[in-house]
C-alpha cells in the first residue's frame, strides 16, 4: 500500500503556512544555503540524478532540460517559471502558491544560481489576484531576508524575480506563448525549435518551468538525489501532488510517490461521494489527457504505465465521475472550452474545435445524425498531429476516449438529448 509522503504539502494545515517565519521553521531556505556553497554544475547534476521529470504535464526531465542551455557567453539567461495552470481539473500548483509560496522562492534561487541567471520571473495566470498578493508579499519576504536581491547571503550572487499576471488565455501556459505575453505580446505559441533554452524570452537562453518542478528543487538538494529517486517507480520517479476533485467524498491534494493508483488514492479520500453512485469515468491528468473508467483502477499513476494504457499522467487532475454524469455533456463543455481558448494561429485547432464543438453539442441535444460520430473522430484525427501546439491534440483526447469507451451515449444523442438520460439536478456536476 503506497502512503503519502507529504514534503511540500507538510505544513499546509499551519494557520499561518505562508509566510516566512512558518517555512523558516521547517528548514526553509536552508537548502539555499547549501546550494550557494555548491558548484552549479554539481546542482544541474543532482537534478539530473534525481530523476525529476517536468510537473506541468509532459515530463521532460527538468535537469536535461537546464543541461540544454548554451555555455554562458557574457549575456543574460533567463528562468521563467509556467504559473499559469489552467488545464481544466488542474489545481495543484495554485494551491501550492497559496499555501507555501516559499518552497517556490527558494527553489527559483537556487535554480537560478544553478544555470547562472540573475533575473527570473514567475507567470501567473491572470485570474488569481489573490495568489498574485500572496506571491508578491512572499518575494517581498525573501528580499528583506537576504534571500533574494544583490549579494545574496553575503555570496556575491545577485537575483532579481519579477512576478507578473497573464490576461487569463489558456494558450499562454503553452511555453512559448507564455514568453511572447511576457514580452508584451499577444500570447501565441512559437515555431519550435528553436527551443527556449537556447532562444527563449528576448530571444535569450531560457529554462521554462512549471511551479511544482522548481518547488520540489530545494527538497532534492536538501536530502538528495538519491532520496528523491527511491520514490516513485524506476521511471518516474519522485513524488507529487495528486489534485481529486468531483465525485470523490474529500476532494483535495494528495501528495504521494508516482506510481500510486487511483484506488489508494480513492481509499486515502473516503471513496466516491454517494457509494449508491460508482466510478464511471475519470481523467489521469486534466482533459486534456484520455478519459479512463473504471477498468483503470489499478492502473499506476507514473508517465509510463498511464501511457501504456492509453492515456496521460498529465497534470496529476483525477477528475472523478459518477454514474450520475452523462459522457457526451462533460466532453462537450470540454469541447466549447478549448473552443474558446484556441488562439486561432493555426487552422486545425482553430477550425476543428469549432466543428466539434458544433457536433457535440447536436448529440447532447439529442439531435445528433448516424454521422455525426464517424465525423467527430475523423475531426479528431484531422488536428491530431497537425496543430501548431498542444492545444489542439490535447482538444481531441477527451473526444476520441469518450467515444471508444462509451460510444453508446454518444449514439443515444441520434434520438435522446443528454439531459434526459441523466437529469443535470442528479449530478451536481456537468
Ligand atoms: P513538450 O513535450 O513539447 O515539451 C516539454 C518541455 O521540454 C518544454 O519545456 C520543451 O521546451 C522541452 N523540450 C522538449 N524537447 C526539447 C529539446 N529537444 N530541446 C530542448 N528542450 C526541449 O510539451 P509542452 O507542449 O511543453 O507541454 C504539453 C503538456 O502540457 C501536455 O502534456 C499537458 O499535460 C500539459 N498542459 C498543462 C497545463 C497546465 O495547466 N499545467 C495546461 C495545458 C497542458
Amino acid at each position: 500500500m503506497t502512503t503519502l509522503t507529504p514534503i511540500l504539502t507538510k505544513f499546509w494545515d499551519h494557520p499561518q503556512s505562508w509566510t516566512m517565519a512558518t517555512y523558516e521553521d521547517n528548514e526553509g531556505y536552508t537548502a539555499l544555503r547549501q546550494a550557494l556553497k555548491t558548484d552549479p554544475a554539481d546542482l544541474i547534476q543532482a537534478t539530473k540524478d534525481s530523476g525529476l521529470r517536468g510537473r506541468g504535464g509532459a515530463g521532460f526531465p527538468t535537469g536535461m532540460k537546464w543541461g540544454f542551455l548554451p555555455p554562458p557567453d557574457g549575456g543574460p539567461r533567463y528562468l521563467v517559471v509556467n504559473a499559469d495552470e489552467s488545464e481544466p481539473g488542474t489545481c495543484k500548483d495554485i494551491p501550492l502558491l497559496m499555501a507555501a509560496p516559499h518552497f517556490l522562492i527558494e527553489g527559483v534561487a537556487i535554480t537560478s544560481f544553478a544555470i547562472g541567471c540573475n533575473h527570473a520571473f514567475i507567470y501567473l495566470r491572470g485570474e488569481v489576484v489573490h495568489v498574485y498578493r500572496r506571491l508578491m508579499r512572499a518575494v517581498e519576504e525573501a528580499y528583506a531576508a537576504g534571500y533574494l536581491g544583490k549579494d545574496i547571503l553575503g555570496t556575491g550572487f545577485d537575483l532579481d524575480v519579477t512576478v507578473h499576471a497573464g490576461a487569463g488565455a489558456y494558450i499562454c501556459g503553452e511555453e512559448t506563448a507564455l514568453l511572447d505575453s511576457l514580452e508584451g505580446r499577444r500570447g501565441q505559441p512559437r515555431l519550435k525549435p528553436p527551443f527556449p533554452a537556447v532562444a527563449g524570452l528576448y530571444a535569450r537562453p531560457t529554462v521554462v518551468n512549471n511551479v511544482e518542478s522548481i518547488a520540489s528543487v530545494p527538497a532534492i538538494i536538501k536530502q538528495g538525489a538519491e532520496w528523491f529517486s527511491d520514490m516513485g517507480t524506476e521511471k518516474s520517479q519522485g513524488f507529487g501532488i495528486f489534485s481529486l476533485s468531483g465525485h470523490v467524498k474529500n476532494p483535495g491534494q494528495y501528495e504521494a510517490p508516482l506510481g500510486i493508483t487511483l484506488r489508494e488514492l480513492l481509499d486515502m479520500a473516503g471513496g466516491m461521494r454517494d457509494p449508491g453512485h460508482p466510478l464511471k469515468f475519470w481523467t489521469p491528468g486534466g482533459s486534456s489527457t484520455p478519459i479512463f473508467t473504471d477498468e483503470h483502477l489499478d492502473v499506476p499513476l507514473d508517465f509510463e504505465s498511464v501511457a501504456a494504457n492509453g492515456s496521460m499522467l498529465g497534470t496529476r487532475a483525477l477528475q472523478i465521475f459518477d454514474d450520475t454524469v452523462s459522457v457526451v455533456r462533460a466532453v462537450s463543455r470540454w469541447t466549447d472550452f478549448y473552443m474558446h481558448e484556441s488562439c486561432g494561429k493555426c487552422t486545425p485547432c482553430r477550425e476543428g474545435t469549432w466543428w466539434l464543438a458544433q457536433i457535440l453539442q447536436r448529440i447532447e441535444r439529442g439531435q445528433g445524425t448516424p454521422e455525426d460520430i464517424d465525423k467527430l473522430v475523423d475531426i479528431c484525427d484531422n488536428i491530431l498531429g497537425r496543430a501548431f501546439c498542444a492545444l489542439g491534440d490535447g482538444a481531441t483526447s477527451p473526444i476520441t476516449s469518450a467515444v471508444k469507451y462509451f460510444r453508446e451515449e454518444f449514439e443515444a444523442g441520434c434520438h435522446t438529448p443528454a439531459a434526459e438520460l441523466f437529469p443535470p439536478a442528479a449530478s451536481t456536476l456537468f
